[in-house]
């Protein structure tokens, strides 16, 4: 039996094979919560019960020893999680000795050099199972509306999000980065497919040491074919809304285990608000912030902006000189583009950045000129403008700030299994 299948196995005698989560000894009776993966169950061990040898062996058990019991499932309403196993037999695999990391607290930086055994701890595998169903509710939902997967590339020639950040690596005699974002490859794939998106890892030199930068993250992106910016901010609206959903559903135990409380959360319906970029800086400016129009935000920015907001906000129309190339101008206001990002509320700031992307080919050419890229890498992006050019208009989300919001955690270091952090590869 898998720990989570208790409540249809009450009365029942199972095994259950795992490691020992903490224990205590209480007289004649030893409690082990033991762990399997699927959850936590308290297994008990009572002299007048077992063998002598089991109880012995029970005795010498200690934190991380790998273990198989078997015994009585039984339904109680004060053990954690609501049922224990009363043991029987117990089989000891392996007993371990001076496991690192002990109930008692410990500093970030030895937690972080001991990723690989910290994934073990109760609050890591919740965090990482909400970050499951998040992925599993993101694919679901672009599924069930007739969008294609279609994988992006890793190794790229040229680059999406500007140069600055950057991975370089040799391609044999050539240059090639590591992949800042599919889109370009998506808007290619869109013509092909008409909805489409990738999920896959993202990666940026960010010279960033904040608690929202990752150098390697998971962005999913859908491209859409005539698809509009209005028609862009109402996918996202609906993907935000069906995702929080899902997880205030799916993950009940593990939301109780963070202690989330999820009242906010279940505020994340839509319509969202939306401010335009010029009433934001006006809106910062009266929060006492320095900042004019024309400067990008930053991560306290945003904050402050996500603060006023009881949901998850659009800021719209940005001027074209802070943000991509590929952005498309709002004829009405040519100076500003037709761009959104959403900033999760609670303080998180930006987790979707999406626009209408620019379909004609002079302005297009003109802008990748404007922004010095190398024309000839881009010559198969321009044939997308060359040959049944549509407009058309997607996003990107980022899975771990996304994570970060809902599961409302400090920092994104904990939203990865082995996070890629500023000069930190290891473990
Ligand atoms: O706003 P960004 O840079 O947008 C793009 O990459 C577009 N090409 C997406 C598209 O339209 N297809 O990044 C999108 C999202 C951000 O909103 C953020 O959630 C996440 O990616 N992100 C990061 N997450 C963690 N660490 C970083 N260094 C991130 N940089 C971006
Ligand atoms: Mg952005």
């Amino acid at each position: 039996m898998y720990i989570n299948e208790a409540k249809d196995n009450v009365n029942n005698y199972v095994e259950v094979k795992g490691w020992v989560y903490n224990m205590r000894e209480s007289g004649k009776v030893i409690f082990i919560l033991v762990r399997d993966g699927s959850g936590i169950m308290q297994s008990v061990v009572s002299k007048n019960d077992v063998d002598e040898k089991v109880f012995e062996d029970a005795k010498k058990l200690t934190q991380e020893s790998s273990i198989v019991v078997r015994g009585i499932v039984r339904e109680d309403k004060r053990a954690p999680f609501g049922y224990e196993l009363l043991v029987k037999e117990l089989e000891m695999l392996q007993l371990t000795e001076n496991y690192p990391i002990t109930p008692k607290e410990h500093g970030v930086g030895f937690l972080m050099e001991h990723r690989h055994l910290w994934l073990r701890s109760k609050r890591q595998w919740a965090i990482l199972r909400i970050r499951h169903r998040i992925e599993k509710s993101l694919r679901d939902f672009f599924d069930s509306r007739g969008f294609t997967l279609i994988d992006a590339p890793i190794l790229t020639p040229a680059a999406c999000e500007g140069t600055t950040t950057l991975f370089e690596t040799n391609y044999f005699d050539e240059k090639a980065y590591l992949s800042q974002s599919g889109q370009l490859y998506m808007e290619a794939a869109a013509m092909a497919f008409g909805k489409v998106y990738c999920f896959g890892p993202t990666f940026r030199a960010e010279k960033s040491k904040t608690r929202r930068h990752l150098m390697e993250f998971w962005m999913l992106e859908p491209e859409v074919a005539f698809l509009t910016f209005e028609e862009n901010l109402k996918l996202q609206e609906e993907m935000i809304y069906y995702v929080v959903q899902e997880v205030l559903k799916n993950c009940k135990i593990e939301l109780d285990i963070i202690e989330r409380d999820t009242k906010m959360l279940e505020k994340v319906v839509p319509p969202f608000p939306r401010i335009h970029y010029r009433d934001a800086i006006e809106l910062l400016n009266k929060k006492g912030v320095n900042i004019k129009y024309g400067d990008d935000f930053g991560g306290d920015e945003e904050t402050v902006l996500a603060n006023e907001f009881e949901k998850p906000v659009f800021v719209h129309h940005f001027p074209k000189e802070i943000k991509a190339f590929y952005m498309q101008p709002d004829p009405e206001d040519p100076g500003t583009v037709f761009a959104a990002d959403l900033l999760a509320p609670e303080g998180y700031g930006e987790i979707i950045g999406g626009s209408e992307r620019i379909h004609d080919y002079d302005l297009l050419l003109q802008r990748m000129k404007e922004n010095n890229l190398p024309i000839e890498n881009y010559q198969w992006y321009l044939d997308l403008r060359r040959y049944g050019s549509v407009p058309h208009s997607g996003f990107g989300i980022g899975l771990e700030r996304t994570l970060a919001w809902i599961a409302k955690l400090p920092h994104v270091r904990e939203t990865i299994p082995f996070p890629r952090l500023l000069e930190k590869i290891y473990p």
